[in-house]
């Protein structure tokens, strides 16, 4: 398939989001392609990974930069060099500038292991199990320069169970990101995508059907 958006994955660790997407774009139907992968930290294992899948990688670590704003702008240098259309963030632990979201805006998505807006930052499932949800989840959405705000693009829900630890809860919130993740891309790199007053609008999207309730009695 010709014209595939170009995309930059940006991660800081395991990556196993970055090879959910770079996965589901082995398929030449795919309307994306993962370009480059690039990541704040050179021992991040998820660069092997990419390695192996014979994609791009490039290490820009933020400790060679002055501040934020060095860092930033050395990042977005480098993802027009390489002619990235799309960013997804997938576990990339840095906070960016508001200069580089606004410059990447709606055109930069990210994963939190969370139904947004819940659980915001870190430790999404310790809290989750700590404030009793009986429903869990992740969400793929818009990046803003607050932290985990933005549209929504997708959500998936998870039961929660009465004896789940976090572990148990982020690794079944993780299976549930790796399908998420993949179908934002998708949606984003095919132009089904508006953004409308802040809220996501999906081109052709279809009335959801089902109510989960948890638990079911
Ligand atoms: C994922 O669970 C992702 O949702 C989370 O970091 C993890 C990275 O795992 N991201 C955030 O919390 C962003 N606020 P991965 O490196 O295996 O994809």
């Amino acid at each position: 398939m010709s014209g595939r958006k170009r995309t930059a994955v940006l991660i800081s660790g395991r990556g196993s989001n970055m090879a959910a997407l770079v996965k589901a774009a082995q398929d030449p139907d795919f309307p994306a392609e993962i370009a480059l992968v690039l990541s704040n930290r050179a021992d991040a294992a998820g660069l092997d990974f990419a390695r192996e899948h014979g994609i791009e990688t490039l290490v820009l670590s933020h400790r060679d930069f002055a501040d934020r704003i060095a860092f930033d702008a050395a990042l977005d240098a480098n993802l027009r060099i390489a002619g990235i259309e799309i960013i997804c963030l997938a576990g990339f632990m840095r906070l960016l500038t508001p200069w580089l979201v606004e410059r990447w805006r709606d055109r930069m998505i990210n994963v939190h292991p969370s139904l947004l807006p819940s659980f915001k930052g870190l430790d999404t499932h310790a809290r989750a199990l700590g404030a009793g949800v009986r429903v869990h989840g992740c969400t793929v959405h818009f990046v803003r320069a607050e932290m985990d705000e933005g549209p929504i693009i997708l959500q998936a829900a998870v039961p929660v169970r009465g004896d789940d630890t976090p572990d148990a809860l982020a690794a079944r919130v993780l299976e549930q990101e790796h399908v998420i993740y993949p179908k934002g891309l998708a949606l984003l790199a095919s132009g089904r995508l508006k953004v409308e007053n802040e809220r996501t609008v999906v081109e052709g999207e279809r009335p959801p059907r089902d109510v989960l309730v948890v638990p079911r009695v």
